[in-house]
């Protein structure tokens, strides 16, 4: 998600894709995707949403080696009718909805060194393809992420833009969902990120709010530092059926006027998740036994 306007970079497309050009990552490039793989993979069971786990098994992710972005998408596109292409960094947001809503996933393709492993200014391929895909693999997740391209390009005709970033950043990047009597994780921002992996259900400091779409939409978030609250869905179907599955104008024109919330702020209607509540102890019990 970005709010960069550029022009047109030199060798792409009209629709600001590149070729992934595979053949030129070097044996470099291979291991660092290896080592960050092993390093979450090792790590994410029992933290993560078993639909994540299940996606890297059925587009066989798991095979060594950054992805080759046309043998995923052929699987992807058995699967759930969704493609990964390249792009050559933050494309303007009019672009990323466009592809989103015709079920392409945009992604970097360069990978980080060594000394930006655990901080990137910008997404890369690891961030892009590891955190984001696997889910693109479940029927549900797949058809929030095309609804939300489709409600970005609606929400850019109503200026309303910034309102809808909030709802991806705080579901799409760094959300965190309850399953039965359990927390866990699913936005790309934490999976991809050793460090808040284990900060976003281990922590004591950040808030984990159960999901309300106005108050979300009210809430600034943080670019340079973990989060400071996470939003808490019920489910995938719970979450495509109360936003971007529904007309949010008269949302966008009820939250007009409204003053922002800090990141820290809890409110007294607010549904929070403590290090006593169940479904969060329960989480930890399993990740610390898996
Ligand atoms: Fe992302």
């Amino acid at each position: 998600m970005t709010h960069i306007l550029e022009r047109l970079p030199d060798g792409a497309a009209a629709d600001w894709t590149i070729p992934q050009d595979w053949s030129a990552y070097t044996a470099q490039d291979h291991a660092m995707w290896d080592r960050l793989f092993a390093r979450q993979a090792a790590m994410l069971p029992g933290r993560v949403v078993p639909e994540f786990m299940d996606g890297l098994d059925i587009l066989r992710m798991t095979k060594p080696g950054i992805p080759d972005f046309q043998e995923l998408s052929g699987r992807l596109m058995q699967r759930t009718g969704w493609q990964v292409v390249a792009v050559p960094g933050l494309v303007p947001d009019r672009v990323f909805f466009d592809h989103l809503a015709n079920r392409r996933f945009v992604a970097g393709r360069f990978i980080r060194t060594p000394d930006q492993l655990d901080y990137l200014e910008e997404p890369d391929v690891f961030h892009d393809v590891f955190g984001h895909v696997p889910l693109l693999a479940h029927p549900v997740f797949a058809d929030y992420m095309q609804a939300y391209g489709e409600g970005g390009l609606r929400a850019e005709r109503m200026g309303a833009i910034d309102r809808l970033a909030r709802l991806y950043w705080y579901t799409v990047e760094f959300g965190l969902i309850r399953q039965g009597d359990e927390l866990r994780l699913y936005g790309a921002g934490i999976v991809s990120s050793h460090g808040e992996s284990i900060f976003a259900l281990d922590d004591p400091s950040p808030n984990r709010i159960g999901f309300d779409l106005r108050r979300l939409m009210r809430t600034q978030y943080r670019i340079d530092d973990y989060q400071q609250s996470y939003f808490v869905i019920d489910g995938f179907e719970d979450l495509l059926r109360q936003t971007v599955g529904t007309d949010l104008a008269p949302l966008y024109h009820e939250l007009e006027g409204t003053s922002d919330l800090m990141v820290d702020t809890v409110l007294p209607e607010d549904r929070v998740y403590t290090l006593g509540t169940q479904a969060y102890a329960r989480a930890r019990a399993l990740a610390a036994s898996s």
